[in-house]
Parts: C-alpha cells; structure tokens; sequence
C-alpha cells in the first residue's frame, strides 16, 4: 500500500482522526488539510483544534473560531466545519446536561470552586477535548471529526483523561469528600491533607468551603458524568478512531515522535498514519558528492556555485531520510505519508489546499 492510498482511505473510512506530535511540526496544519480532503470527498467534516492559540483560524484563513463549529463554504461536495475548543463553556454545558434541575446548575456553575477547576485543574482541558470530540460523532452527525492537538509531550492526557475522572469518582477520597459530615474530613487523615493541600495550590487558599459546596451541589450527577466518560473512552479506542503521528525531519522531533509512537502502543492504540511535514525538496537520484565535485571543478562560476548548491540539498535530504528510517519501521503497517516544506506559511485556504495535494497525490 503506497503512503498515499492508505492515508486516503483513512479520510474515507474514519470517524475520527487525532493529529499529535510535538511542538511545531505542522499539527494543526495537517489537521485542516485532512478535513479539507473529507470535505472534497463529500463528507460532512470538522477540524477541532484544542490548542487555545489561535493558529487554526489562521490556517483556515479565518479572523476567529468559537466552541460552535462554524461552516467555511468552498467549492467541495461536503461540507467543511471548524472550532476552537473553549474547555469552560463544554464544561459548563456538560453540567447542565447533568444537573437535576436549573436550581442545581445554578448552585455549580456558580460556584468559586467550580469556577477554578472548570478551567485550572490540569487535564480539564483534554477532558472536554473527549467531550466535545464525542457531541461532535454521535450528536451533531460529523462523518469525520479531525482533532488538532496542543503541543504536548503526553499523547496519553488526552486518552487518559475520561479514564482519570472514572478513577477518580471512584476514588475514596472523593467519596470522603462527598459524605455529609465535615467532621470526617477534619478527621486525621493524612491522604485527605495532601489532597486539600493540593487543590489549595492550584485554587488558592481559602478553598475547603467552597470545595464541599461544591462537592455538596455535585451530589447525583456522578452517574452521568461516570456513564458519559465511559462513552468518551470506548470513543478513543473504538476502531474508527485513528491516531496520525506528525513529525518533521529533525533528529530531536523524530525521536519525540517515537516516543509518542511507543506512548500509544502502551496503551494499545498504533499510529494508523506518519505524516513527515516540511522536507527539504529532492532532486531526482544523484549523489551529493558528484555534484559538489563538478560545483568545485566549475568554482568561481555561476554554474558552479549551482552545482554546489544541488549536492548540499541532495546531502540533507539524504540525511532527511536517514533520520526517518527507524521511525517508518517502527510504524509498520502504518502508511508513510511526506509534504515538502512550502516558500510560505499556510494561512489561507489556497496554501492549505496545495498541502492537501501533497498530502493525496492521486487526487
Ligand atoms: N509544509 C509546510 N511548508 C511551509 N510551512 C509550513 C508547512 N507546514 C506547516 N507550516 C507552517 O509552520 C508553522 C507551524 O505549523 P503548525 O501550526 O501546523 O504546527 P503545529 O504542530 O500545530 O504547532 P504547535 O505545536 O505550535 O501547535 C505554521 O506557521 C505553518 O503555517
Ligand atoms: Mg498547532
């Protein structure tokens, strides 16, 4: 299977495509192209970008995105949809989606303890990330949901995040906390400590008021919250969810990329697609050296400082490639997919679409 056909089929097939890789590589860029391709296949698309900076809209071409998709028209059969994740307004509306009534909403959503975690608590943000990705696939009936992550060395936050607020439910502290007597708390216990003391760092001092106000009003929507994070989870690992690892050719990205790579395979999760963004431009087959020799034996000419130039570029493609050999085995089945490094930046539509040309060679 080429790289090419087997990139295009996961645009065809998947229901859900989460671009990671470390900072820089083109993430969010290959994100928006592969929508881009879903859209020109007919599909109904949308490329979520986590990632607060405001990169995506860029990319698109776009002033702003907000936590709705909103619709960018272009000549596809599909349709082709873009957003912005906000973590506090999918936290706020996953907690009136929970609550008992408008009175309980109320009582959480305004509360100082709530308000901080809503949006401090580390892990909140790749949380709602789950969240979002699961209303966008079974509520708001995108065929394709593309996910731009935040530069971040853990592909598992993401994943692992439903699976802690499982966890942590069940957790005995939390189950401390939520037994009516204060005096329990109070009660020496040394775990309990560490936790307030903890919580206090991220929230601030006078914190345990509002914590068991909170912790009081939250009473009864443990069981949605438990039962859709189950959702969100079985979403992550379900086959039609498919990890695309990006990576530049750099020995320092290529190595995080493998990391990443072996973080998935721990979970077992495997890289349904490398995508290696940015190469240097290749030449046809010769050899550096023949042409640096010819640019020395024409020295002082114009075609000689040409001939020189040539071997330098074919010298770091080579080396380009060299640094992607362990990584593609590694990946094994896993198409490998490249995209040249562009004269500009990808900030409109038309740049964007020549990155889905080389993404999809084919057409
Ligand atoms: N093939 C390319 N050729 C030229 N410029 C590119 C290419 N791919 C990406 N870029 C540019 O490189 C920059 C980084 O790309 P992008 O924002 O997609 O990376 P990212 O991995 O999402 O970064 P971050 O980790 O910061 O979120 C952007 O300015 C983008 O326009
Ligand atoms: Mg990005």
């Amino acid at each position: 299977m080429s790289g090419g056909a087997g990139l295009a089929e996961l645009v065809e097939g998947a229901g859900i495509l989460v671009c990671c890789g470390s900072g820089g590589v083109g993430k969010t860029t290959t994100a928006a192209a592969l929508a881009l391709r879903g859209a020109r296949l007919g599909r109904r698309a949308v490329v979520v970008t986590i990632d607060p900076a405001k990169r995506l809209a860029d990319t698109l071409g776009l002033g702003s995105l907000t936590n709705t998709p909103r619709r960018i028209d272009g000549d596809w059969d599909g349709e082709l949809w873009a957003m912005m994740l906000d973590t506090k307004s999918t936290f706020d509306d996953l907690v009136a989606k929970h609550s008992a009534d408008a009175e309980q909403a109320r009582r959480i959503l305004s509360n100082r303890f709530y308000r901080n975690i809503s949006s401090a608590l580390s892990g909140t943000q790749e949380y709602m990330a789950g969240e979002k990705l699961y209303e966008l696939h079974e509520e708001a009936d995108f065929d394709l949901v593309v996910v731009d992550t935040p530069p971040t060395r853990n592909a598992l936050d993401f994943i692992d995040a439903s699976r802690r607020l499982t966890n942590f439910l069940d957790h005995r502290l939390y189950r401390m906390l939520m037994s009516p007597t204060r005096a329990y708390l109070r009660a020496v216990n040394l775990a309990a400590q560490a936790f307030v003391r903890t919580v206090s760092k991220v929230v601030g001092g006078e914190v345990l008021d509002d914590a068991l106000a909170f912790f009081g009003a939250f009473e009864g929507m443990e069981e949605g919250f438990r039962d859709r994070a189950t959702r969100v989870q079985a979403l992550l690992v379900d086959p039609a969810t498919a990890f695309v690892l990006v990576a530049s050719p750099r020995t320092d990205t290529v190595a995080e990329a493998s990391f990443f790579a072996d973080k998935l395979a721990e979970s077992g999760i495997s890289v349904a697609a490398l995508i290696v963004n940015r190469l240097h431009p290749r030449f046809g087959k010769g050899r550096p050296e023949a042409d640096r020799a010819r640019g020395r034996t024409l020295a002082g000419s114009a075609l000689g400082s040409l001939f020189t130039n040539l071997g330098d570029l074919r010298a770091m493609a080579e080396a380009e490639e060299a640094t992607l050999v362990e990584l593609s085995a590694q990946v094994v089945p896993a198409p490998v997919v490249r995209v040249p490094l562009l004269v500009d930046d990808v900030h409109d539509l038309d740049t964007l679409a020549r990155i889905t040309g080389h993404l999809f060679p084919t057409g």
